[in-house]
């Protein structure tokens, strides 16, 4: 079989287990579930205890938040600094997704958006909040006169995400996770120098804020990076529990009235 069929087989294996469901990998390795374990023999003596690991050198550790600080420093313009989140090698997320998302819209917006992690479909597409979430935040947005498709920077919408690969089954991102990628995050903002941002949800609050507490943090202006930011519930949030919908429109107008001076 030639190379390109082999691919083709492959990639049509793949298409298939999608169309049954299957929309994570879940394992480096396949697993024999019906292998039957060994009985260890009778009269055998006792196993013995398996040997401690060895210390790692904690010279030699590797420390990802340092080593993704020199990687986005190293990046001069946004195509680098995609090129160099995608080839941070440290968070393990990044072997279960299909695309490193990396961002949607206009980047000389006045307006950064910061939503958590890229979803199922985000995943697929490669471009953040295309999903349901992100159907509502167009919406949302387009009621304050802004969108991602604008040209002039005045209506325009810049959208990132603080993890650039979809945890698998959409679990909540962990702490490590999100320490290790906000250095990409805070160069992503520097690069892209908006006049506001607008952090969405616990986990973007986490990341630009340094705390959470959405209910509370939300309206409040407060400072992320060193610009002014307005904390506002996620639009996946919005979904489940729409009675908090009034909130997201009072925060829009606040927005509106701060870019309106
Ligand atoms: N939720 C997010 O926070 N980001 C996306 O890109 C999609 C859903």
């Amino acid at each position: 079989m030639s190379a390109h069929t082999d691919t083709a087989n492959l990639t049509a294996l793949l298409d298939w287990q999608i169309e049954l469901g299957a929309d994570e990998a879940i394992g480096d390795a396949p697993v024999n579930r019906y292998e039957v374990p060994q009985a260890p023999p009778r009269n055998a003596p006792p196993a013995a205890p398996a040997a401690a690991p060895a210390p790692v050198a904690a010279a030699n550790a590797v420390d990802p938040v340092e080593v993704a600080k020199r990687m986005a420093a190293g990046a001069g313009t946004l195509e680098e600094l995609a090129a160099a989140q995608r080839d941070f090698p440290h968070c393990e997320l990044r072997k279960g997704a299909r695309n490193a998302v990396f961002h949607d819209g206009n980047s000389d917006a006045r307006v950064m958006l910061i939503g958590e992690a890229p979803g199922r479909e985000e995943d697929i597409k490669g471009k953040p909040f295309v999903g349901q979430a992100g159907a509502l935040l167009d919406l949302m947005f387009s009621q304050i006169g802004l969108s991602r498709g604008a040209d002039r920077p005045e209506v325009a919408l810049y959208i990132t995400n603080v993890l650039p690969w979809r945890p698998p089954g959409n679990r909540d991102p962990e702490q490590g996770e999100i320490a290790m990628m906000t250095p990409f995050l805070e160069r992503h903002v520097e690069l892209a120098a908006p006049e506001l941002i607008v952090p969405m949800g616990n986990i973007s609050c986490s990341a630009c804020l340094g705390k959470r507490g959405i209910t509370k943090l939300r309206g409040k202006w407060s400072e992320a990076f060193g610009l002014p930011a307005l904390p506002m519930f996620h639009p996946a949030y919005l979904l489940r529990n729409p009675h908090a919908k009034r909130h997201a429109w009072e925060d829009l107008l606040s927005l509106r009235d701060k870019l309106n001076g």
